[in-house]
């Protein structure tokens, strides 16, 4: 039997690396009500059953019952399984359970199914299931479970399959006596806090009922559907309640067509082509921000996103993408309030900082606490104090939508980022500078073989960076001195203009990889051994420091770092990234 540590027992079926498919079962049932659900699931999906609290093998509800209770029975499954997101189905208590999830975690909800589950009732449907309550209350499950058994089944089916409901009604009657009413209560009392939900549910949905489901008919259910942007509707005629064990068929195939469509159908990524897409990505140029808030002990939160974007005047919104692998991704998914804090020029470091899964990222970095007590950043070129408006699911990423309240800017240069490197804006007015200037213009190159630098030694024993030939002064020049040396080059991108106020001079520096054993005048530094003190020019010492100082940077999260994403490491060799 499995069991998790807060009691659940639950079972898995179906292949190990499949789509995960959460059913929730309904009020007084228990995991063995899917086994007519579970054969048409099994083959393509890893199907759990579980009990819910107080019903079948699992422990009784720690606490006085509540959707919440049960929402964070099932995420605590989810972790247990390291299921970081899955489908959940829910029947009945079970589809208030999952729209009770869908609020609470909605990053770890893949898609929806709900069956046969309420929506808002009637005066007079609210005060009757009150009264089963009570009546579950004082005589226990058995006094009201063939009333039940009539609103689930129908009556030519009841009276030709007394079997199914002996089975129905044993499940039914072990209800403990002093708990069953407790989660009866659930099912009569939860409804309030799971209609018109705020921020709507945005996951992809199924909603189903039968037109003889009297508890939970199709005006439920249309109004389930109505709250849920894009969702399906199925209503099943001439079926009740427990549609899924009377006519199963009728509930399988649209729920796996659902599933196929929504949970199986997108086509698998290789790593190489999500490479190559995050490398397309990059080739949109952003600003860099580090988003902000805080988890509610109070402590701050915050990762580097280039994904900001505004969006509307007005109302005033924003937006920015938080991938669900983040560390604080379920903290910003709930905050009320974040910080869209810009960066500028100077902030690189603060970038890489918060682009580390650091607990301690700010110990390490300048804020102080803003508008509703969000954490801004020091030294930053804008910030933006968002209230959360709405969170929208969207693949492995979450979009956060958030409507500023407060704002602010200073007048410095922007941090870019380009094709996974940093870049600033300032580079243009020398650009501006050396296109217009006469004499001489420099070209060489920072060319880098595993995270060592070529240098090339002077007859006086000082160093610098290969320059291309007086002779030959282009790019191609440049490539083909170094090939005439042994070396294969291949530049990728402009890394510095300089005006060397000794000399006057200007020099365009690209950046580059190499391979081949250099000539005997050329030597690779590991970054740590550039002999700064050594590189003749002061433009190339200053240039070469700042590369050192961008690699520390961008290789602040390769340690750190969760690799499998790649990202971090990406920025780290500086290989173009989406990030
Ligand atoms: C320039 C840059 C931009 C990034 N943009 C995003 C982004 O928009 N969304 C995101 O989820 N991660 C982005 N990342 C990666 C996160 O900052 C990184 O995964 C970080 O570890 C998340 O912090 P956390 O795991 O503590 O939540 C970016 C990283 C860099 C260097």
């Amino acid at each position: 039997m499995n069991m998790t540590e807060d009691g659940t027992v639950f079972d898995v079926a179906g292949p190990p690396d499949a789509p995960v498919v959460v059913l929730v079962h309904g009020l007084g049932l228990n995991r063995a009500c899917w086994q007519w659900t579970l054969p048409a699931l099994s083959d393509r999906y890893r199907v759990v059953t579980y009990d819910l609290f107080g019903h079948g093998q699992s422990a009784p509800p720690p606490e006085t019952p509540s959707l919440s209770m049960f929402s964070r029975q099932l995420t605590g499954l989810l972790d247990h399984l390291d299921t970081p997101a899955a489908a959940i189905v829910g029947f009945s208590l079970g589809g208030m359970i999952a729209r009770r999830v869908a609020q609470d975690a909605p990053q770890r909800i893949s898609a929806l199914a709900i069956l046969h589950s309420p929506h808002r009732r009637s005066t007079k449907a609210q005060g009757a299931i009150l009264q089963r309550v009570e009546q579950a209350k004082r005589d226990g499950p058995a006094a009201t479970v063939d009333a039940a058994l009539e609103r689930w089944f129908t009556d030519g089916f009841r009276a030709d399959n007394t079997e199914m409901m002996d089975l129905v009604r044993s499940w039914v009657t072990a209800n403990p006596i002093e708990i069953y009413y407790k989660n009866y209560k659930v099912l009569a009392d939860g409804i309030d806090e799971i209609v018109n939900p705020v921020p709507p549910l945005s996951c992809p949905a199924l909603v189903i009922t039968g037109d003889e489901d009297y508890g939970n008919g199709p005006e439920m259910s249309q109004a389930i559907a109505a709250e849920i942007a894009g969702s399906e509707l199925h209503i099943l005629k001439g079926l009740r309640h427990m549609a899924l064990a009377e006519a199963p068929d009728q509930i399988n195939a649209p729920l796996r067509g659902f599933l196929d469509r929504v949970v199986a159908a997108p086509p698998v990524m290789t790593d190489e082509d999500k490479r190559a897409l995050r490398n397309a990505f990059g080739t949109f140029a952003t600003g860099v921000t580090v988003v902000t808030t805080r988890q509610p002990d109070g402590t701050p939160r915050g990762f580097t996103a280039n994904s900001f974007t505004s969006v509307s005047l007005d109302p005033p919104l924003v937006l920015v993408c938080i991938a669900k692998s983040a560390h604080s991704c379920d903290v910003f998914a709930s905050a009320p309030h974040f910080a869209v804090n810009v960066l500028g020029e100077a902030q690189k470091a603060v970038s890489g900082l918060f682009a580390s899964r650091a607990a301690d990222k700010f110990e390490l970095a300048d804020w102080h606490s803003g508008h509703a007590d969000m954490p801004v950043l020091d030294g930053s070129l804008g910030r933006f104090v968002c209230a959360r408006h709405s969170v929208v699911d969207a693949g492995d990423h979450l979009v956060l939508i958030g409507r500023v309240e407060e704002y602010g800017v200073t007048d410095s240069q922007p941090l870019g980022y380009f094709r996974g490197s940093y870049f600033s804006i300032g580079l243009e007015d020398p650009l501006v500078d050396v296109a217009s200037a006469g004499g001489t213009i420099a070209i060489g190159a920072v060319m880098e073989r595993d995270q060592k630098v070529l240098l090339k030694r002077h007859g006086d024993g000082t160093y610098g960076v290969p320059m291309a030939a007086e002779d030959r002064n282009s790019l191609d020049g440049l490539v083909a001195g170094l090939k005439a040396s042994g070396l294969n080059a291949r530049l990728d991108y402009l890394y510095a203009v300089y005006r060397d106020s000794e000399t006057a001079h200007h020099g365009i520096y690209y950046h580059g990889t190499v391979s081949g054993d250099p000539p005997s005048d050329m030597a690779y530094f590991a970054l740590e051994d550039i002999p700064l003190d050594r590189i003749q020019s002061r433009a190339q010492r200053s240039m070469l420091a700042r590369y050192r100082e961008e690699f520390r940077h961008g290789s602040f999260g390769i340690y750190q770092g969760d690799e499998s994403t790649g990202m971090v490491h990406q920025v780290a060799a500086r290989q173009p990234s989406k990030h």
